[in-house]
């Protein structure tokens, strides 16, 4: 199976390094076609990936081809490559905000897509995908879609209708954490401890917390009441965020990054 990617940048390094550290396909099944010479010359020295010359080179050698540019750069690329594009291929799209309807209408009435919205964590093998098929997407497309995927964290398949929420709390989310992490670390430097020291602290805790819910499937809930014992520590804290408007607060933080995801989706195009 050769793997090809449209743009060579941040997200696609991600993918396919992880599709190579998990033995998935070799290096030598991957191509990459990317406009910064500086950066094939970096990619090819470090993965020993393959450099194809030309947009449409890349589609015509490859089974699977990832659109991993920005999404102003897409509907030039793909109305390019768009003849070459046949039954054959399954494209992967990682647009952020680019629809199937959209994507579709620039490939070509048949082909099979993709649609994705990955997350930063990718980069560090701990991704959120959330991804949706095409109405010419095969059975086996699913099952593709969430190996490749998954090689780099986990992915789940959710109706398109729900990446405007998705983009908000896994897209958006890891600046949401890291914004609650920042409060939390600058409020023990208060206390005294060593910034350096309250950064390690809070990151390590929420690497934590987050690894303790998943790996045992407790709820958030339990895992509140698991360590707050009646008049401790944790409970003194957890007392002050119920009483805040903290849920509030949070619920309007994804209600905004969701509205303006539909915003941003209702923008028209700009003509190529
Ligand atoms: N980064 C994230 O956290 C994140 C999260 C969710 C979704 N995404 C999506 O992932 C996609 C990739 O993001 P990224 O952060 O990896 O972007 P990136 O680092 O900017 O990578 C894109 C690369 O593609 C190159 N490029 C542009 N036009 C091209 C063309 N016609 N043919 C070949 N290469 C071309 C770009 O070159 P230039 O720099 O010269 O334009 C750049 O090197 C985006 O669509 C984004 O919406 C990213």
């Amino acid at each position: 199976m050769r793997i090809g990617f449209l743009g060579a940048g941040k997200m696609a390094e991600a993918i396919f390094a992880g599709l190579i550290r998990n033995q998935i396909v070799p290096a030598a099944d991957i191509r990459i076609r990317e406009v910064v010479p500086q950066r094939v010359r970096d990619l090819r020295r470090r993965y020993h990936v393959g450099v194809a010359g030309t947009a449409t080179e890349l589609v015509t050698g490859c089974d699977v081809v990832f659109l991993a540019v920005k999404p102003q750069d897409l509907d030039v690329l793909l109305q390019e490559v768009a003849p070459a594009l046949t039954t054959r291929q399954v494209v992967i799209s990682i647009a952020a905000g680019k629809t199937l309807t959209q994507l579709q209408k620039l490939a070509g009435p048949r082909v099979r897509l993709v649609r994705v919205m990955p997350n930063l964590a990718m980069m560090v093998g701990e991704g959120m995908s959330a991804f949706c098929l095409g109405r010419h997407a095969r059975p086996a497309d699913r099952k593709l879609a969430a190996r490749l995927l998954g090689c780099c964290g986990r992915a789940m398949e959710l109706p398109e209708r729900h990446f405007h929420a998705v983009t908000a709390l896994s897209g958006s989310g890891p600046a949401f954490f890291a914004y609650a992490l920042a409060g939390l670390a600058d409020a023990a430097v208060a206390e005294g401890l060593p910034a350096d020291a309250a950064r390690l602290l809070a990151e390590q805790t929420m690497l934590g917390a987050a690894r303790y819910l998943l790996e045992t499937g407790m709820t958030p809930q339990a895992l509140m009441q698991a360590v707050a014992s009646p008049k401790g520590t944790t409970a003194a804290g957890l007392a002050v965020l119920e009483a805040s408007p903290m849920r509030q607060i949070l619920g309007q933080t994804i209600q905004a990054a969701a509205q303006r995801s539909a915003e941003l989706g209702r923008v028209a195009p700009k003509p190529a």
